[in-house]
């Protein structure tokens, strides 16, 4: 498995390019399974957990082909219904769309229960609930979960969902537009890429209305067709850079950004004393000499992100004074704490709520990336400390952040990739926690 090592002491200066939103291309892909025509899909993330679902959606019979190192164009006109690689499903979270987009397409849909569960119990029981209220039979067997419907199509209905799932809202969308009828999800969540999947289905000629807000309709239609889209750019992978330049003290062009998807991420750095300048698709982040504690609360959308709470949990160990992290979405997003702990951070942490005594000086250490967004948090630390740091586990980081070793020595980093034999046992026993 491959590691990186990091010296610490530089700060980052200069700009940076985001990609493709991550969790808007893991549930476009899938969705192109319901378009008869071909999909050109722009700004797509090279990341592995993209390839594994056009590997999927190959292996179903799409026709895939990249136009450029961020356009794909799939066609799915002769997808047909048929086991897919499940231990390809099995390893991804976004796995759980193809429930979605297969019951759209085919009526009925084959696929293993989403991957590993790093931060908690997370159930898929509102994307069930959504599908049995379109009309499908769910059963799970054996680490699978088996969808029927009786004659081949889904019909519409109205959804309350009692959680407020990103995950379950785009399934419920990607399986309603080809639908008899109406569908109405309510109580939906609103992030960004809920409102780039509702865009995404509208260009392929799909009729849904209300994404962003936290009622969505959908009115079936016949069929899609293909058509040109570009996905928009990844906020937590902007926010991740924003923290890291406020970090390290440095001063980066964050570029191909919406500045209004950053606003909780930019709110709180701004509360630390970094600055954050907005321009129109850009933001400058230039870290203060000083950090301050802060409170801060993760939420949906448009609350502060989960997503975004690890690479918080690093910077805060350098502000001045005591700061409290409450979590708000998952039981156990707090593992990466006993990592920075190797690295001389005090931190406490009861269920939800870590307690963070900033005005550490971190030290490199040997740590794991225990999650993808916990490993990005573990890159920053080590860019912080004195020393060096060895991060291992970094395939979770490369399943969601693009070229993330290349962009941050572009900027000043000192990160080395390690490259070790990768083995078979090794690849199998990866678990998708995204
Ligand atoms: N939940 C349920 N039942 C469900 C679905 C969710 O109880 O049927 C609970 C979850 O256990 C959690 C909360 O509802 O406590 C919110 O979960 P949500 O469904 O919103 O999350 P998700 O769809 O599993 C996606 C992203 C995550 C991101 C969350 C929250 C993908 C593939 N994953 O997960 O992304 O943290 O939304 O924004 O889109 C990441 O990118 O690092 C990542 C983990």
């Amino acid at each position: 498995m491959d590691k990186y090592i990091v010296n610490g002491g530089q700060s980052l200066h200069g700009e940076v390019e985001i990609s493709g939103a991550k969790n808007a291309a893991v549930a476009i892909i899938p969705a192109a399974l319901l378009v008869e025509g071909v999909c050109r899909i722009e700004n797509i993330p090279q990341i592995s957990d993209t390839d594994m679902l056009l590997t999927i959606l190959a292996e179903l019979g799409a026709h895939v082909s990249y136009v450029n190192r961020s356009t794909i164009e799939i066609d799915c006109t002769n997808a047909r219904y048929q086991d897919a690689p499940y231990d390809l499903m099995r390893k991804i979270r976004a796995s759980y769309y193809l429930i979605g987009s297969m019951l759209g397409r085919f009526g009925s849909a084959k696929t293993t229960m989403p991957g590993g569960c790093n931060f908690g119990v997370r159930p898929i029981d509102q994307h069930i609930k959504g599908m049995t209220a379109l009309g499908a039979t769910i059963n799970i067997k054996n680490g699978f979960v088996y969808a029927e419907t009786e004659d081949g199509r889904l019909h519409g209905a109205r959804i309350y969902l009692d959680k407020v799932s990103v995950g379950a809202t785009m399934n419920i969308m990607i399986a309603a537009v080809l639908a008899s009828g109406r569908t109405i999800i309510e109580n939906a969540a609103r992030e960004p890429h809920i409102v780039d999947l509702a865009n995404f289905l509208n260009s392929m000629g799909a009729d849904v209305r209300g994404a962003g807000t936290d009622t969505i309709k959908i009115n079936g239609v016949e069929r899609l067709h293909g058509g040109t889209y570009t996905i928009i750019p990844d906020q937590i992978e902007a926010g991740t850079y924003m923290v890291a330049a406020a970090a390290t003290g440095g001063e980066v062009l964050i570029k191909n950004v919406i500045p209004k998807h950053l606003e909780g991420i930019s709110a709180k750095l701004r509360e630390t004393g970094t600055i954050v300048q907005e321009y129109e698709d850009a933001v400058l982040v230039k870290g203060a000499s000083t950090l301050r504690k802060i409170n801060l609360k993760t939420m949906p959308y448009p609350g502060f992100p989960t997503d975004m709470q690890p690479q918080f949990g690093v910077l805060l160990c350098l502000a001045n004074g005591t700061s409290v992290i409450t979590e708000g979405i998952y039981d156990n997003r707090f593992k990466y704490v006993n990592e920075l702990r190797k690295m001389g951070a005090e931190i406490q942490v009861d269920g939800r709520v870590a307690v963070i005594e900033g005005g550490r000086r971190l030290s490199g250490a040997l740590v794991q990336a225990c999650d993808l967004r916990a490993g990005a948090a573990m890159v920053i630390a080590g860019m912080v400390a004195n020393g060096t740091t060895e991060i291992e586990d970094v395939h979770y980081i490369e399943r969601g952040y693009e070229r993330f070793v290349e962009k941050l020595c572009a900027l000043g980093a000192d990160i080395r990739v390690d490259e070790e034999q990768e083995t078979e046992q090794g690849r199998d026993n990866l678990v998708y926690v995204g």
